[in-house]
């Protein structure tokens, strides 16, 4: 799998007033801003190909701070949603971008974390079918996309968006894999309950041809939804506490592209020469010390 789309669009009017002056995507989760996040987990994914779609108004912002995506190896393109309509609406914008080939959708405020990432999503591609939803427990299920399946088995049972009573505490993260019928299954939906294209309905028509598989997030990993005030501060909490006892960042996309073998040392390097001195630029130059590894083990 080569390409993937992360979607920054919304309004942000849950966030409203950050969102009233800064870009959503762009504001800070402890040192860095919250795209950077998911642009990391597709690199760590191994992909190469990368279209961001977000509003009017901010996809030139974006394409200001992540440009053409040669720091990180891989290519980056933009595209703009008009309006909120929709998660599965960036099926229908992406679909020249797609050309047919499968991808791995990712949601812009979405922070994923977990050891092992790359093994974990290349056994999930590999495995795919048709569509992938990934799980992950949760407290609080009716906020979400609520996933049943059989004994954690990868079959879905039945997937609800928002339900009032879940079937059980398995939230659908903004991770999908989908195959190369996406766009066009895409364009048959009718706008749900709240006037939109949802996410769950495009994989609901997987669920109906019984393709759409299963693979879930576990104990020790961390998922949130930076959409909330709330879960913004919990994940710059998170973020923080990791990286202060570790010494390792999480989200950094110039370190994800390293460790993939997409950018070589001395790009690294250039990069970090690029920046004002900061803990990122120091950083940088750790990592790309001889004996510097992603997570630290030869240090
Ligand atoms: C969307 C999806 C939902 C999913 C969630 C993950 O919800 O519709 O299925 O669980 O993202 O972040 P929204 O953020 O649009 O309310």
């Amino acid at each position: 799998m080569r390409k993937g789309i992360i979607l920054a669009g919304g309004a942000g009017t849950r966030l409203w007033p950050l969102t009233a002056y800064t870009c959503k995507q762009l504001l800070p989760v402890y040192d860095k801003p919250l795209i950077y996040y998911p642009l990391t987990s597709l690199i760590l994914a191994g992909i190469q190909d990368i279209l961001i779609i977000s509003t009017p108004e901010d996809t030139p912002v974006l394409q200001k701070a992540l440009g053409d995506g040669a720091f990180y190896g891989v290519s980056i393109q933009y595209a703009v949603q008009e309006n909120p309509n929709g998660l599965a609406e960036a099926l229908i914008i992406g679909e020249e971008f797609l050309g047919g080939e499968d991808c791995c959708l990712i949601l812009g405020d979405n922070i994923l974390y977990r050891s092992g990432f790359t093994h974990f999503m290349k056994a999930a591609i590999a495995e795919n079918s048709g569509a992938t939803v990934f799980g992950f427990p949760v407290k609080d299920p009716s906020r979400f996309g609520v996933i049943e399946t059989a004994d954690d088995a990868q079959k879905v049972l039945s997937l609800e968006e928002k339900p009032e009573k879940p079937k059980s505490n398995l939230a659908a993260i903004g991770l999908y894999l989908y195959d190369g019928s996406a766009s066009e299954k895409a364009r048959s939906l009718k706008p749900g309950k709240r006037g939109e294209l949802e996410i769950t309905d495009l994989n609901l028509l997987y669920l109906h041809e019984d393709r759409l598989n299963h693979c879930r997030f576990s104990r020790g990993d961390f998922w949130l939804d930076a959409g909330l005030f709330e879960t913004l501060n919990d994940a710059s909490n998170l973020v923080r506490l990791t990286e202060d006892y570790t010494g390792q960042k999480i989200g950094c996309p110039e370190e994800a592209a390293f460790v993939m073998g997409n950018i070589d040392r001395d790009t690294v390097l250039e990069r970090a020469e690029m920046m004002p001195q900061s803990a990122y630029s120091a950083y940088l130059r750790r990592i790309a010390r001889p004996k510097g590894t992603m997570f630290g083990t030869e240090e």
